[in-house]
């Protein structure tokens, strides 16, 4: 079959979770869900980005980025919520795209979310080893330079986290669901209490100006670094003012990367047609509220100028004295985004199970362990991956490269959504995006316009990352997918409609 025919059935991708050798153990409900969600979405993105994009791009104006990166993720979490009430089967965006645009955009699909789940998770790792640092630093035993933090030769506790993680990972979804529940406790109990022990020490001065004026330059010196819309329009590069505002919001998108990750846990969970949309949207809901209130109060208790860009809240507090409470944001912030790096992984593993259970991949790495039904092989190759990364590599503006990965998908996604409507009007959708085609071709738009607010560097590195895939998709799996040989499995796909 040509690649470019090359469309599986709704109807085959939900046959393959039957298989013996594939299948997963069904164990997660809509609470379930919502503690991956909310165990996935608040970590580096608010306990890092804030200060960041407060003091170098948006101001106190970086709740208006948090608000706009909370809408686009909101119409893009609609989309996700029909297609996984749809096609209920791992591999989010990757089996979404195979359903409606064919083997050749799910391909490249698959390709993009390494960047959103392998380098996030990676990001992530690095960020705990920061703070990791820092609190031993307070109890008097700081790691030297070399083994820990951004600079490090090899950072050591990066590839710790790494690996454990993936330990409990490949023990039990069970397992690690239990985990990110104790951890999502903590998490929010210490969002909470910045927002409300933060409200006692918010200074209206510290709110003017709201929006900084706009000023030339960039934070990294070239035209490069610029967002690619200001090259595009003619501008020359300016940080701060409205443009600044649209700028911080391509940036905090990522304190909001994760309710699609919900989507490829579809297959371990008991009511998927149900809960998913639940899990999904529930768990977006929960933390723009939570990260709106949190940007409001930190910019409020610190003049934009003065905040920390490595810890931002914690030192918020440290700064009106509270130093005790400044060491529990740190505690939960580490525990924070243990399960985020968790999440990642596990994300990352359910992509790469359905790339090799379509042998997009090579197949054996698709098998799942006989005892704890976990895809075990993929797991661990995928953890080691995170590891060597986050000990290895400065990820410092690469994380960037996530944002623009995912946004990608989302388009894809949103796009996704309109086509099977048309070509599957006979599916039955548990959820369905109110207002098809308007509402998803808006969520398409807000991605386009985000990603266009990315440093034209990242675009230079997300078009080098697609090519290497390309290349990898015509030497490899063109040739031994499943819809090209005819795999048992897969004998009935075909074309679009039934
Ligand atoms: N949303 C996740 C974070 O902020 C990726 O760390």
């Amino acid at each position: 079959m040509a690649a470019r025919t090359r469309v599986k059935s709704v109807e085959d991708s939900i046959r393959d979770t039957e298989e013996p050798e594939h299948r997963l153990s069904k164990s997660l409900s809509a609470l379930d869900l919502a503690v991956f969600g909310v165990g996935v979405i608040i970590g580096t993105g608010i306990f890092v980005l804030t200060g960041v994009v407060a003091k170098e791009q948006a101001g106190p104006a970086v709740a208006i980025s948090f608000v706009i990166a909370g809408v686009v993720c909101g119409l893009a979490a609609l989309c996700y919520a029909e297609f996984a009430s749809t096609v209920p089967v791992a591999g989010s965006a990757y089996t979404f795209s195979y359903a409606t645009f064919g083997e050749f955009v799910a391909w490249l699909i698959g390709w993009d979310l390494v960047l959103e789940l392998v380098l996030g998770a990676a990001t992530v790792s690095v960020g705990w080893s920061g703070y990791c640092n820092s609190l031993l630093g307070d109890l008097g035993v700081p790691l030297p330079a070399s083994i820990a933090g951004e600079t490090a030769t090899v950072n050591i506790p990066a590839v710790v986290i790494a690996l454990v993680v993936t330990g409990v990972l490949v023990l039990g979804i069970k397992l690690s669901s239990r985990v990110t529940a104790v951890i999502v406790v903590i998490k929010l109990a210490v969002v909470l209490l910045v927002i409300i022990l933060g409200l006692f020490f918010v200074r209206a001065e510290n709110y003017t100006p709201f929006i900084p004026p706009s000023e030339p330059g960039t934070s990294g010196g070239t035209g490069w670094t610029a967002p690619l819309i200001q090259l595009i329009a003619g501008f020359s590069p300016s940080t701060f003012g409205v443009s600044g505002i649209f700028a911080g919001a391509a940036i905090v998108f990522f304190a909001f990367l994760g309710f699609d990750i919900v989507a490829t846990a579809a297959e371990e969970t008991k009511n998927a047609k149900r809960d998913l949309p639940r899990g999904i949207i529930g768990s977006l809901a929960i933390c723009t509220v939570l990260y709106v209130a949190v940007s409001l109060v930190v910019v409020g208790m610190q003049h934009y100028t003065q905040l920390s860009t490595d810890a931002p809240l914690a030192e918020a507090f440290r700064s009106v004295g509270l130093t005790f409470t400044s060491g529990l944001i740190s505690v939960g912030a580490l525990a924070g985004l243990t399960s985020v790096v968790m999440i990642m992984i596990l994300g990352q593993s359910r992509v790469l199970f359905a790339m090799s259970r379509d042998h997009l991949l090579p197949p054996p790495f698709g098998e799942v362990h006989r005892r704890y039904r976990t895809p075990h092989r993929i797991t661990i190759a995928t953890g080691v991956a995170v590891a060597v990364l986050a000990g290895f590599v400065p990820l410092g503006t690469l994380a960037e490269l996530v944002n623009i990965g995912t946004l990608f998908a989302f388009l894809l996604v949103s796009i996704g959504v309109i086509i099977l409507r048309r070509t599957r009007p006979d599916l039955p959708r548990a959820f369905r995006v109110p207002g098809v085609p308007v509402l998803p071709a808006l969520s398409a738009a807000a991605c386009v316009w985000l990603m266009l607010n990315l440093p034209a560097e990242t675009w230079v590195r997300f078009g080098l990352w697609i090519v290497v895939g390309l290349i990898l998709y015509f030497l490899y799996g063109r040739r031994h997918s499943r819809l090209a040989t005819g795999t048992p499995g897969t004998l009935g796909a075909r074309r679009g409609p039934a």
